[in-house]
């Protein structure tokens, strides 16, 4: 397994109030602690998509940076984990575990995910519809792991929005399985996640 990482930074960080990637964690960029999870699970190399010192331009949408960071990597590049700059607390143990599982060599992708704990309502405004059955439902983080003819694949067969890279992947029929995520792997959206994050600092 010839195993490559992608990091994209790139989004404008509509609800955080500006971009996020660059902001500092425990004095450490957020891009910089996701390259470093890579690093240690084992990406020979790690492409970084966004505003970041060596990085490359992103996209519009999540999906077009991640098509730039898969157009940048090494040609001999067999499989690659896709991590957000904005889930800087990701351990390495998890990028090993969803790279562990890829080169079982059954699957295309691998993603980790958390049983939802809520319970979820769809509403219409403030007025609840209905209660969703929270069975067989998980809540999906990065780094996700593909073998990346698969993901290349995916790309090319569908141009329609994604919030992650195992949707398309899905779409096109390709085969995804879970490991267990981790309830500390926060995505850092709001201003007060990164609060809720400096406490959780290893
Ligand atoms: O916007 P959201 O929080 O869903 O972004 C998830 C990750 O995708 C972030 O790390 C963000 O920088 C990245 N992103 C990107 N290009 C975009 C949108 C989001 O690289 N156009």
């Amino acid at each position: 397994m010839n195993l490559h990482g992608i990091v994209v930074a790139a989004g404008r960080g509509e609800r955080f109030g500006g971009p996020k990637a660059v902001v500092l964690l425990g004095g450490i960029p957020l891009w910089v602690r996701a390259v470093e999870s890579l690093r240690q699970a084992g990406a020979l190399t790690v492409t970084v998509v966004g505003a970041a010192p060596g990085g490359i331009p992103g996209g519009i949408r999540r999906r077009d940076s991640v098509a730039a960071g898969l157009a940048a990597l090494p040609s001999d590049a067999s499989h690659v984990l896709v991590h957000d700059a904005a889930r800087p607390l990701a351990s390495a143990s998890l990028g090993r575990l969803v790279a562990a599982r890829l080169q079982v060599g059954d699957v295309d992708g691998v993603v980790p995910g958390i049983p939802v704990a809520d319970t979820l309502k769809q509403v219409e405004g403030a007025r609840v519809v209905t209660t969703v059955s929270r069975s067989g439902l998980i809540a999906v983080q990065t780094p996700q792991g593909f073998v990346l003819d698969a993901l290349r694949e995916a790309h090319r067969a569908d141009d329609s929005d994604a919030t992650d890279d195992a949707q398309l992947v899905e779409r096109n029929g390709g085969s995804v399985v879970f490991v267990p995520g981790e309830t500390s792997n926060l995505k850092i959206t709001r201003p007060e996640d990164l609060a809720i994050a400096e406490a959780w600092l290893p």
